[in-house]
């Protein structure tokens, strides 16, 4: 690759052509329990600075984080009623970002309130996360996937900032040779230095791996050794949901991973998960969806590498802050990071012409729900997979971890 192909892939700042097709999707940015009515946070999406907070009657608004006025930070404003005070000097601004006031100009002159708007962009939330728009109008509707909706989930939502560019960590979601030696070979020797339990599912060798296109992105494929074509990781597979995010799981455990770009050398990672009892298995109650931090880095700054998600970033992270592919190798495993870069250059071609790119949903009836592809018998590990993807991945360090385990041992 040469470096100006690598310039477009990566950055997403704005002006730049990956920043503009990146701005035609929701992204998310914060949790919901994280922002109580009357508080202000500031957040960062695609190399902008932006203001996010919730009025008293419970209403989202986000708008540039610099006040029109002399631009001080609008995330530290007070939020009084529907309205945000700049802590600055008083201007007051509505959600849509109306100037409302100017408290120590003696005339509130209409034309000049007029003039000195707050840019607003789109907040919704869903299932438990702030998700921004920054993009054109009109606006698409928030994709309601079915873990997001599902009415019988019980739900948490693990967080960390990787120090690195997006695209490197997408690319690690088409590369599935990956899981047999990253998370199956090194992770058992980590783990066995330390007297841990190695994985066994993980370890299984990955005869065949294949991409195909649907309508939301790309499902990926594996036969192991010793399986075939009818197992659930071929015949389902699962699925990256175009752009920016990857559904995982098995069995009764659904996630997507969530690869949010904060500027071109900072991603904001979510681990979504939902939970969901068996059939005759009362739904958990939940009141609130807890947002968790996920540790990678321990008390010497060394990657913590002893769990599935932490052998993760470690890799991504030492690929660089912008992994160079002008140096890189691409071999015949490497498929579907090919078909994922393509994918990325098409989808901005489309997106240029003036088309909606890929997976963007417009129609309310098709995005009552829209249900997904994931393998329910994961590398053939039945319930042994999913205490081994519970007890070696970042689940560890979840706060309900306790509520998780009983739920999925039928307690
Ligand atoms: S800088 Fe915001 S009111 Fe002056
Ligand atoms: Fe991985």
């Amino acid at each position: 690759m040469n470096q100006d192909t690598q310039d477009l892939l990566t950055r997403i700042g704005p002006g730049t052509g990956m920043g503009a097709l990146l701005r035609r999707y929701w992204h998310p940015v914060a949790g919901s329990a994280e922002l109580a009515p009357g508080e202000a946070r500031k957040v960062r999406l695609l190399g902008e600075d932006l203001a996010l907070f919730r009025t008293a009657s419970g209403r989202l608004g986000l708008l540039e984080e610099s006040c029109p006025h002399r631009r001080a930070s609008l995330a530290y404003g007070e939020v009084d009623g529907e309205t945000i005070l700049c802590p600055y000097h008083g201007w007051t601004f509505a959600a849509d970002g109306r100037c409302l006031a100017m408290p120590a100009e003696s005339e509130q002159k209409p034309a000049l309130l007029a003039r000195c708007r707050a840019t607003a962009y789109r907040a919704e939330e869903l299932g438990g996360l702030i998700f921004a728009y920054l993009g054109p109008e009109p606006v698409p509707l928030l994709p309601r996937w079915d873990l997001l909706v599902w009415p019988d989930g019980l739900r948490d939502i693990g967080r960390a900032l990787i120090p690195c560019n997006w695209l490197q960590i997408m690319e690690n979601s088409v590369d599935p040779t990956h899981v047999e030696w990253l998370h199956g070979r090194h992770l058992a020797w980590v783990r066995g230095r330390k007297g841990l339990p190695a994985p066994t599912h993980y370890r299984r060798h990955q005869v065949r791996i294949g991409f195909d296109t649907f309508p939301y992105g790309i499902i990926k494929r594996r036969v192991l050794e010793g399986g075939s074509e009818a197992d659930d990781d071929w015949h389902i597979g699962h699925p990256l949901l175009f752009p920016l995010m990857v559904r995982v799981g098995a069995g009764q455990q659904h996630r997507l991973q969530i690869r949010v770009p904060v500027d071109d050398t900072h991603t904001l990672h979510f681990w979504y998960a939902c939970y969901r009892p068996k059939p005759g298995q009362p739904p958990p109650a939940q009141r609130r969806i807890p947002v968790y931090d996920i540790p990678w880095q321990d008390e010497h700054g060394d990657f913590i590498t002893d769990f599935v998600d932490g052998g993760d970033i470690m890799a991504w992270v030492t690929q660089g802050p912008i992994a160079d592919r002008t140096r890189e190798q691409l071999v015949a495993s490497d498929a579907g990071i090919a078909l994922y870069r393509r994918m990325l250059l098409d989808e901005m071609r489309r997106s240029e012409a003036g088309e909606d790119p890929l997976g963007v949903v417009r129609d309310p009836e098709s995005n009552r729900i829209i249900e997904l592809p994931q393998e329910r018998n994961k590398l053939g590990g039945g319930k042994s997979f999913l205490r081994e993807a519970v007890g070696m991945s970042h689940v560890r360090y979840s706060p309900i971890l306790h509520e998780i385990t009983a739920l999925l041992e039928g307690a």
